[in-house]
């Protein structure tokens, strides 16, 4: 069934193949509910979960536990679907500092150009499926690995035009390194460290009732909203990991 809606959606689609490819040349699970399209994805909890956490806030894709299922699943909507006006942040300097500051408070380690897609050459972000590990220390989720997401590979260019999702796919591919486009590493500097400071204040009562809100068992859901709270902690150690991995500026202080 959702391989016939896969096949209806792309042809109706505005959006090229290319898109919505992923960096091994597979594509997604599609399914239109009431004119929306949403990716269809495994481990629902930790896609909603990420979406909850940092919609409103950063550019993230809005996900929803799926309706209906015997394990819990999630819809992811597409971020090609986004116009500009609904994004949060619509700078550049800016969007790439706040995924990035995201990432490390979540843990979410596959920043890399297949889980972005840019709207009018600004990111949004999807894919949090290397995300939210409980036990991880902030060193061992800064190791280097086999595949372009990890920390060691996270990287920042100054990109000369506007970006566009394919565009940094292709160079991510060319650099074997998660690329994010930005203008003025200054400004994206400024804007990592506000970020940071900004996500290590969200009230603990709140991460907790959020992480409650994403169909984790209840085991689960405790040992994540911990790892979230005490990650907010080790936030300037994740960074200060990440500077050397994306040989970013120390921002100027105001
Ligand atoms: N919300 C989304 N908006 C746009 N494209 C998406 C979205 N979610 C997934 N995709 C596309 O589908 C691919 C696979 O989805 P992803 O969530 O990254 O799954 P996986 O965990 O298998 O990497 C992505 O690389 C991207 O091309
Ligand atoms: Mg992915």
């Amino acid at each position: 069934m959702v391989a016939g809606l896969r096949a209806r959606w792309r042809r109706r689609c505005r959006v090229g193949d290319g898109e919505l490819a992923n960096w091994d040349g597979g594509f997604p699970e599609i399914v239109e509910i009431g004119g929306e399209r949403w990716v269809l994805k495994d481990d629902g909890p930790r896609e909603v979960l990420g979406a909850r956490l940092g919609w409103g806030r950063v550019n993230v894709a809005a996900a929803d536990l799926m309706p209906h299922g015997s394990r819990p699943r999630a819809l992811v909507r597409l971020a090609e679907n986004y116009r500009l006006r609904d994004l949060p942040i619509r700078n550049l300097d800016e969007a790439a500092a706040a995924e990035l500051a995201f990432s490390l408070w979540t843990r979410r380690r596959d920043t890399h150009a297949f889980n972005r897609a840019y709207v009018d050459g600004i990111p949004m972000f999807f894919d949090h499926s290397a995300a939210f590990v409980p036990e991880d220390s902030v060193d061992h989720f800064a190791r280097d690995g086999p595949d372009n997401g990890y920390v060691p590979r996270w990287r920042v260019e100054v990109w000369g035009e506007a970006a566009t999702t394919l565009a940094l796919r292709d160079r991510n591919r060319v650099t074997e390194s998660a690329v994010h486009a930005i203008s003025e590493p200054a400004v994206f500097a400024k804007h990592l460290e506000r970020w940071v400071a900004e996500l290590a204040s969200i009230p603990t009562d709140w991460i907790r009732a959020t992480v409650a809100s994403c169909g984790f068992e209840v085991d689960d859901a405790e040992r994540v909203a911990a790892m979230l709270t005490r990650s907010q902690g080790e936030l300037p150690r994740a960074v200060e990991l990440a500077r050397t991995a994306l040989a970013m500026p120390v921002a100027a202080s105001a």
